[in-house]
């Protein structure tokens, strides 16, 4: 398969239109497993960004007027193209991120989830019928579209995660802007062409393609009421940063995290290992959700340690488009060189590392993909301290570290959140009470039990608490960032009443 779509085309989507932007620059879509291009796409400019808006935001007043099961005819064409396409489209984004075939599938499916959820939300109530004090008062919760809203997406989840943000924000009647990751130009491309196909009015979706600059110009354009964002940390942060100082702007991040799977005496050893090891090693640890530390009861320490060494030497790396791959590769250099520096800071740090498959052996590498970005697992085990980096900081890869604990859940816990972060977790146990403690005390957004800390679903929450997260950019948590609120109060008597025993007298003095 390689690109349909010609350069002479152009690459950004704004006002229903393909164009070229107005700059020069291109830059291009490599395959992570074999250093191929697979595409060259425009670089979009701040000036591209600003024609965008321009569009989002004439479209806005037409489409706000529509009602929200109409917008929602529109997304419900996108979901059968998505259903249509998931062979193919699951494909490309194996071929352009880098993760194994049956993990490009899910990733189109859960697109799909998320705009079946956000078109059958259209015909289900939106707001609330209030009570007042008075009784011939009617009181209402209303929402409003917020205008236009800037997206701004990874490329882990190049086709799931920007239908998060895109699809309620288009149902609840917002226009938006949205920016790819550079690294999933062509995933971008596609989408952009279903609500081409869609027919979705114009400039109610725009598609700027290109680099942090177009991402900032999104952030700096005061008429860009709301921006998600899932990403990094340092790039979150400075988003929400900069649009905390601005009255009437909202910023909904979704980042990173340093997340845990504890294990306790009560676990089943077995189920233990296979969590963690799809927890630390699915999509190649790049998961925002994906596990970098394995905090186990010391009674259960030998046991787990050897079950989770054995499927860590085992699992098997590969060509992402092969059915039999569990891991493809990291997805671009610059994650191999932060994987390599992270393991030898655990290293320094003084880890006893058990599984170092960083660099495969040649023969591990699949034929004619010498070019690619392979490393395999990397498992230490190390003394819990609190001011080690390499497992306090996020590596987004394939490094794994073992923390045994003596005592209570309590003190796994006490391991457990001592992260700045707190994205998701899992515990292992089979005591209801271990459990429920975890559930309560786990300083996270999304937390599982006898489970991988991966594999959220649409229909819940997502996002997390301290360095993770300011927003919940998931069905219909993230309604709350792109829509405004209204109290809607209607008075059905003759005279004036007001709550509070206030009086309703109009005092002239005489
Ligand atoms: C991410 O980790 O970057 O929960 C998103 C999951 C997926 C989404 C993950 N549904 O694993």
């Amino acid at each position: 398969m390689s690109r349909q779509l010609s350069e002479a085309a152009g690459s950004h989507y704004v006002d229903g239109e393909w164009t070229q932007g107005d700059g020069g620059e291109t830059f291009e879509s490599e395959n992570p497993a074999t250093g191929e291009t697979l595409g060259t796409f425009r670089r979009g400019t701040p000036g591209d960004v600003e024609a965008a808006v321009d569009a989002a935001e004439n479209a806005f007043h037409g489409w706000r007027e529509l009602s929200y099961v109409d917008r929602a005819e529109y997304l419900w064409e996108i979901y059968h193209e998505l259903r249509a396409r998931t062979d193919e489209l699951g494909e490309v984004v194996a071929m352009e991120s880098g993760k194994e075939i049956g993990e490009g599938r899910a990733d189109v499916v859960e697109a799909a989830h998320m705009v079946e959820w956000a078109a059958g939300n259209a015909r289900h109530p939106h707001g609330d019928v209030v009570p007042s004090e008075i009784a011939e008062k009617d009181a209402y919760m209303r929402r409003k579209p917020r205008g236009v809203v800037g997206c701004i997406t990874p490329w882990n989840f190049p086709v799931a995660i920007p239908f998060w943000h895109l699809a309620v924000t288009l149902v609840e009647g917002n226009t938006v802007v949205w920016k790819p990751a550079e690294q999933t130009p062509w995933c971008g491309e596609i989408v952009a062409e279903m609500f081409e196909d869609a027919g979705v009015p114009e400039g109610v979706f725009n598609l700027v393609q290109g680099f942090g600059d177009a991402g900032a110009a999104i952030v700096d354009d005061r008429r860009v009421g709301t921006v998600l964002f899932t990403g990094s940390a340092e790039v979150g942060h400075g988003i929400a940063d900069a649009l905390g100082g601005q009255p009437g702007r909202i910023a909904a991040c979704e980042m990173g995290g340093k997340n845990a799977v504890v294990v306790t005496e009560h676990a089943d050893v077995e189920l233990a290992a296979t969590c963690a090891t799809l927890s630390a090693f699915k999509t190649t640890g790049q998961r925002c959700v994906s596990a970098e530390r394995l905090v186990v009861h010391e009674d259960v320490y030998d046991e787990f340690r050897e079950r989770f060494v054995s499927l860590a030497e085992a699992v098997s790396v590969g060509d992402p488009l092969e059915e039999g791959t569990f891991m493809g590769p990291v997805v671009d250099e610059n994650q191999v060189e932060k994987f390599g520096r992270y393991n030898a800071l655990a290293r320094e740090e003084g880890a006893t590392v058990l599984v170092d498959r960083a660099k495969l052996d040649p023969d591990e590498v699949p034929d004619g993909m010498d070019e690619g970005h392979w490393v395999g697992p990397f498992v230490y085990e190390i003394e819990y301290a609190p001011d080690l980096r390499c497992i306090h900081e996020e590596v987004f890869g394939p490094h794994v570290a073992l923390l045994s604990y003596s005592g209570s859940i309590e003190d796994a816990m006490a391991i457990h959140n001592d992260v700045p972060y707190g994205l998701t977790g899992a515990i292992i146990t089979e005591d209801y009470r271990q459990m429920h403690h975890f559930r309560d005390h786990a300083e996270v957004g999304l937390a599982y039990a006898n489970l991988p800390c991966i594999g959220a679903e649409v229909q819940l929450p997502f996002g997390g608490v301290k360095m993770s997260g300011n927003g919940y950019p998931s069905a219909r948590e993230i309604i709350e960032a792109v829509t405004e609120r209204t109290a809607w109060t209607v008075n059905n008597g003759e005279d004036v009443e007001l709550a509070q025993g206030l009086s309703a007298d109009v005092e002239t003095g005489e």
